[in-house]
Parts: C-alpha cells; sequence; structure tokens
C-alpha cells in the first residue's frame, strides 16, 4: 500500500517517511515536489500516486512571520488543507493532518482535551483551525494536535548542531556547547517527541479508530524552563539556566500560557504515548552519541 507525505522535507515529514517505509511505498513530496496550495497540482499528484493514505507534514510554521504574512499563512495552512483534503475524498484515502496546542487561548490550568473550545490568538492559531475545519471534508481524516515538536533536526555533516532544529533542538545545543540557556517559566507545554509522533502516526493507520481530533503528544507536562533543567541535569551541562517570562521577550504574535494537552483519547484507541521525560532520555542519549561520535 501507498502513503503520500506532503513536506516530506520538513522535520515531521523526514521522519513519518523514515517510520512508514519499513511497511508502505512511500511517495514523499518535498516543498519543490508538490506545493500544496497549487490546487490542480495538488489533484494531479494524489490522482497519480493513488495512494491509501496522505499525510501532510507541510505547514508554514513561523508564528511570529504569520502576523506580517497572513495570506501565505491561511494559504498554506487553511485553503491547501482543503485541496488535499478534497483530493482524498475524491480517490476514498485516509487523510491525516496536524494540527497545535496554540488553538487555544492558554488561560487555563487545566489540560485541554479534545472537546475543549478552540480560542485562536494569532494568524498562525487562526490558519492552522481553519486548517482543522477543512480536514473534515474527507469522510476518514485524522486531525492530530502536536506541540513543541523536538527531535527531528538533521544532522548536518559539519559541526555539531542540529539543521532546522526547534526550540528544545536548540536548546540541546547550548547545553551541550556550556551557553546559557534561557527558558519560558510562564509557558507549559506537552512536548512532541517526533519520532513518537510518527510511530503513533503509525499505529494509527492501521488501528483505524473513530475519525477525528486527536491530541498527539508525550505525556505530561511542563514549563520551557522545567524542560531546560532536565535536560541540563541529564547532559550535566554548566550552561546558566536563566528564566524568563513571556511579557519580557518582545515577540509579534501572542503565545498561550498553557498549553498542556490530554491524549487520553488516543490512549483510549490504543495509542498509549510515553512521558515527555522519556522521550528526551531518549533523545538526549542519541545526541550525546552523536556528540561523540564526532569526536572519534
Ligand atoms: N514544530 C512545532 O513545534 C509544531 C508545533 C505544533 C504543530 N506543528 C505542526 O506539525 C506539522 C509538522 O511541523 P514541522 O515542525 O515538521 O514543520 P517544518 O519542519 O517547518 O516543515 C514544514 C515543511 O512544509 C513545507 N512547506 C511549506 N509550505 C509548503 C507548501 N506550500 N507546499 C509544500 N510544502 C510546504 C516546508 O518547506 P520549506 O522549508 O521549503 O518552507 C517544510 O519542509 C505542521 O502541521 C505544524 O504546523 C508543529
Amino acid at each position: 500500500m501507498t502513503v503520500l507525505v506532503a513536506g516530506a522535507a520538513g522535520q515531521l515529514g523526514r521522519e513519518m517517511a523514515r517510520v512508514f517505509a519499513d511497511e508502505w511505498q512511500v511517495v514523499a513530496l518535498p516543498r519543490d515536489e508538490l506545493d500544496i496550495t497549487d490546487q490542480e497540482a495538488v489533484l494531479r499528484v494524489i490522482k497519480k500516486a493513488a495512494p491509501a493514505v496522505i499525510v501532510n507534514c507541510a505547514a508554514y510554521n513561523d508564528v511570529d512571520g504569520a502576523e506580517v504574512e497572513p495570506v501565505t499563512a491561511m494559504q498554506v495552512n487553511g485553503l491547501a488543507v482543503r485541496s488535499l483534503a478534497e483530493a482524498a475524498k475524491q480517490i476514498g484515502a485516509m487523510f491525516v493532518h496536524y494540527s497545535t496546542d496554540f488553538v487555544f487561548d492558554g488561560e487555563t490550568d487545566r489540560l485541554h482535551c479534545e472537546s475543549t473550545d478552540p480560542r485562536p490568538q494569532s494568524v498562525y492559531a487562526t490558519s492552522k483551525l481553519v486548517g482543522e475545519w477543512f480536514a473534515r471534508l474527507a469522510p476518514n481524516h485524522y486531525v492530530l494536535r502536536v506541540e513543541s515538536l523536538f527531535g527531528g533536526g538533521e544532522e548536518p555533516a559539519v559541526g555539531g548542531r542540529l539543521q532546522s532544529g526547534s526550540t528544545l533542538d536548540r536548546m540541546v545545543d547550548a547545553l551541550l556547547e556550556g551557553r546559557p540557556v534561557y527558558g519560558f517559566s510562564d509557558r507549559t507545554v506537552s512536548p512532541s517527541y517526533v519520532p513518537d509522533v510518527s510511530t503513533a502516526t503509525l499505529e494509527l493507520v492501521r488501528l483505524q479508530p473513530e475519525a477525528g481530533i486527536y491530541h498527539c503528544v508525550n505525556t505530561g507536562s511542563a514549563t520551557w524552563f522545567e524542560i531546560a533543567r532536565a535536560a541540563a541535569g541529564r547532559l550535566e551541562s554548566d550552561s546558566d539556566l536563566l528564566p524568563v517570562t513571556i511579557d519580557e521577550v518582545e515577540l509579534r504574535a501572542v503565545r498561550p500560557k498553557f498549553c498542556a494537552l490530554s491524549n487520553q483519547k488516543l490512549a483510549a484507541a490504543g495509542i498509549p504515548m510515553p512521558t515527555w521525560e522519556d522521550a528526551l532520555g531518549r533523545y538526549l542519549a542519541e545526541r550525546q552519541a552523536m556528540a561523540l561520535g564526532k569526536m572519534e
């Protein structure tokens, strides 16, 4: 069976293509092979590949950039999802799409469930919510909300830092190099390890629970500062750890404060997610092995 991965050069897309490749025929399409905003190309390419499953990892993810490029953000995160979902519907394919914790306003101290009402506070968040709505056009759809992805950076040919790394990837770069690390002490998240999200997606496709929205994050939550402290402890890093608050940093787009997600619905569907501490441990072991490999 064939799976088509759109946005295959991104951090999640690369890993998704790799995880599916063991059992599936993978058509992995980076942006230069399929621009998802090209409605005609989407239909043509999807009809030609005739996949059983379409996994959309493409997105406009620049949260602050979206405030000045709202049209592009809406085209990629919103309208293009309509084209993909409609194409999926036409060929009877399953459609898997990813959304974000940013659809919530974060004004709470309780875990968000799939039934919690979204209240996006930025252009990026609004565009992702529109994408969630359009994904429903495919009868057999899954919208997986992920959050603070990490562990999908590419190992560079030269030098120790990961390319196209996420916030946590960059924190670990700094910890390994002994540079100071800043972390929000008032933003609580449920980090999502890219390999765990990819494996969960493969399981979801296999188990095919009821269509709809699922929170696909590692279990538990912490502030970014707590995550930095946990990583520093495991790496025995000498870096200075500096807590900052959202108000202290000049940012164009609003950041929701409390965005921990409950993944109980996914667990009830037979896909329990490891804790973020477990995921962090595996990720740091991998980064240390990578750093050691470079020294040898
Ligand atoms: N990263 C996070 O922490 C996070 C948090 C919450 C939700 N998510 C969601 O998780 C999913 C995967 O995110 P990610 O972190 O893997 O993203 P990523 O690393 O930024 O990758 C996104 C990919 O989409 C491609 N892309 C952009 N516009 C496109 C277009 N018009 N047509 C085709 N491809 C296009 C990008 O190509 P270029 O590089 O050429 O632009 C990039 O390769 C997305 O839905 C994202 O919104 C991510």
